[in-house]
């Protein structure tokens, strides 16, 4: 269960893979761009973005924990690129923790309310509008484009770690 010095464990692999599944099942919002949504992408998998988003904000808090208590048991980096490597994997996690909470914002503070799964923890309202969130939700979409462009970067070195460097990086994480 725990992580170790030669590879991650069961619950950082279930967190890792799991919330990677669904952030880009979020990243599909962008596919609201096309046709305003109105196609199959959009009529069936973004309807989920609200409550996916809003679990990812449980899943990334219980993770920030996780990681904390794994902290000295993890596999090491390159010491050339140790760095690089900690201030890549920290930027994943800020994204990871920014996306829900400005998402959170803009439904909140341009008065749509926040109803996840069907339960209703904020009401909506041409009169809740809350000011101060607003810009803060606007934020939501460029970070986005970020975070996806982080990902294909991170993706795209682990791959590059498998078929040339052949290091083995990628097996302890599977
Ligand atoms: C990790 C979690 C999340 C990811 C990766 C994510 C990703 C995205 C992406 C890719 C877009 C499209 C942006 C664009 O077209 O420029 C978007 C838009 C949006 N997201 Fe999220 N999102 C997340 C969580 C949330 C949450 C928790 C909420 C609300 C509770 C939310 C509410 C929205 C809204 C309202 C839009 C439309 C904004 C607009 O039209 O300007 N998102 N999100
Ligand atoms: C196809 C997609 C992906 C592949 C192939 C992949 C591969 C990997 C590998 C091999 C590692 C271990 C790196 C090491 O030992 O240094 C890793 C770690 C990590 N990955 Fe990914 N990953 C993918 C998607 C994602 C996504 C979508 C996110 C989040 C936005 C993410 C966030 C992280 C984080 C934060 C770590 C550091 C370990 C941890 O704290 O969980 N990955 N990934």
């Amino acid at each position: 269960m725990n992580d170790s010095k030669q590879r991650y464990g069961g619950i950082t692999r279930l967190f890792h893979w799991g919330m990677g599944l669904l952030i880009i099942w979020q990243f599909l919002k962008f596919f609201d761009r096309i046709n305003d949504g109105e196609h199959w992408v959009g009529e069936n998998l973004v309807s989920w973005h609200i409550s996916i988003g809003s679990l990812l904000l449980v899943l990334i808090v219980l993770r920030i924990i996780w990681a904390f208590t794994q902290k000295n048991n993890r596999p090491e980096h390159d010491p050339a690129t140790a760095l690089l490597v900690k201030a890549g994997h920290g930027l994943l996690y800020l994204g990871m923790l920014l996306l829900p909470i400005t998402g959170v914002l803009y439904m909140i503070g341009n008065g749509y309310g926040l109803a996840p799964f069907d339960v209703e923890l904020v009401a909506g309202g041409e009169d809740k509008k809350i000011g101060w969130m607003i810009p803060l939700g606007n934020l939501h979409s460029p970070l986005a484009w970020s975070l996806l462009i982080l990902v294909i970067g991170h993706a795209g070195i682990a791959l590059l770690h498998h078929f040339v460097k052949k290091d083995g990086v990628l097996g302890r994480m599977l």
